[in-house]
């Protein structure tokens, strides 16, 4: 081969790696945003949200990829090993601080092989049941749980999950062990609650509240000490007298580690917009959940927020003696 045409064609291979270095040329096609846990749930939720506003300020497409399982490390997993070239994302919680407590041999670790891109949302949990759930109010509900422990179902979406956390939070408070059946999301979980197939889930608001409000399920108690405004006549479970629960949900969006920095400002700012749409605040405010605040939205408030979950949660789950595996 001519050395001319070697060196032409080096040259762009050259120029070709530095325009995608210098995100110049970010984004030019289609972007990823994975899920790691079923469609829908809370999760999935909140995700095609911030696709559908991001993709806007970005002009390309954000598909949502739904990759579930073992507590959201499958997906999460599934990202760690993409190209950190800005078009494979990952929308993740609280799970991705546990997991790397729950897992002793994890594909990835949560801090070092990701590139945090800013925080999305924070928002609550409520206690819900299977419509002929046998109580009549929180008392009752609690008397109930107390009386029959392990005959008694709780759905979640794997250990270290939201849904799980929350209900490791009410074993705890209420000192009894539940029969827990794990789901690949609460999205599956709450057919099977509608289903009466299953008695108790705490899940975010995200993916409960509609379902109250159509009285396809019942809810017990806001799982915290503030009643919600979306359900304003449930209460807090502390009401009832049961402490020691104060669970707050909060998304966060990453990329690989290594994506390029100029590459990484465009998602944060695209995120940023989002984060300030008043479509997008409504559309969550109408599910119990609050998009975080613009300065909120950035790396270092989710490097912040990331690093305190794993020193709290996860510490919270390895004192409950939980591991995954
Ligand atoms: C959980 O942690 O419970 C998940 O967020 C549930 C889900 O999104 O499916």
């Amino acid at each position: 081969m001519p050395i001319r045409f070697m060196r032409s064609t080096f040259g762009v291979l050259l120029a070709a790696a530095a325009l995608q270095a210098s995100g110049q040329d970010f984004p030019n096609r289609t972007i990823t945003m994975v899920m790691p846990y079923a469609a829908g749930g809370p999760g999935d939720t909140i995700t095609r949200v911030f696709a559908g506003a991001m993709q806007k300020h970005l002009g390309q497409q954000i598909v949502v990829d739904n990759t579930a399982g073992a507590s959201g490390s499958i997906g999460t997993a599934k990202v760690a090993r993409s190209k950190p070239d800005g078009y494979n994302l990952l929308m993740i919680h609280v799970s991705h601080a546990t997991n790397v407590a729950m897992y002793k041999s994890l594909p990835y670790h949560p801090v070092d092989d990701f590139d945090p891109i800013g925080r999305a949302t924070s928002g609550p949990m409520v206690i819900v049941t299977r419509n002929d759930f046998p109580a009549k109010n929180l008392n009752e509900f609690v008397a109930y749980v107390k009386a029959n422990g392990p005959k008694v179902s709780l759905a979640h979406a794997g250990v270290g999950s939201a849904s799980h956390l929350c209900g490791l939070m009410m074993m705890n408070a209420l000192n009894v062990k539940l029969n827990e059946i794990p789901y690949k999301g609460t999205g599956p979980a709450l057919t099977d609650l509608m289903g009466g197939q299953v008695d108790i889930l705490c899940d975010q608001t995200s993916g409960t509240v509609p379902s109250v409000k159509s009285g396809k399920i019942k809810a017990y108690a806001a799982a915290g000490k503030a009643r919600l405004p979306q359900l304003p006549e449930v209460p807090a479970i502390t009401d009832a007298g049961v402490e020691g629960f104060d669970i707050n949900i909060s998304f966060g969006l990453y990329a690989p580690k290594g994506t390029p920095k100029p590459v990484l400002a465009q998602l944060t700012a695209a995120l940023q917009k989002s984060v300030g749409d008043q479509e997008v605040r409504q559309r969550l405010e109408s599910m119990g959940i609050s998009a975080v605040s613009v300065d909120q939205a950035s790396p270092e408030a989710l490097r912040a927020h990331l690093k305190n979950e794993i020193d709290t949660l996860g510490g919270l789950l390895v004192k409950a003696g939980v591991k995954a595996n």
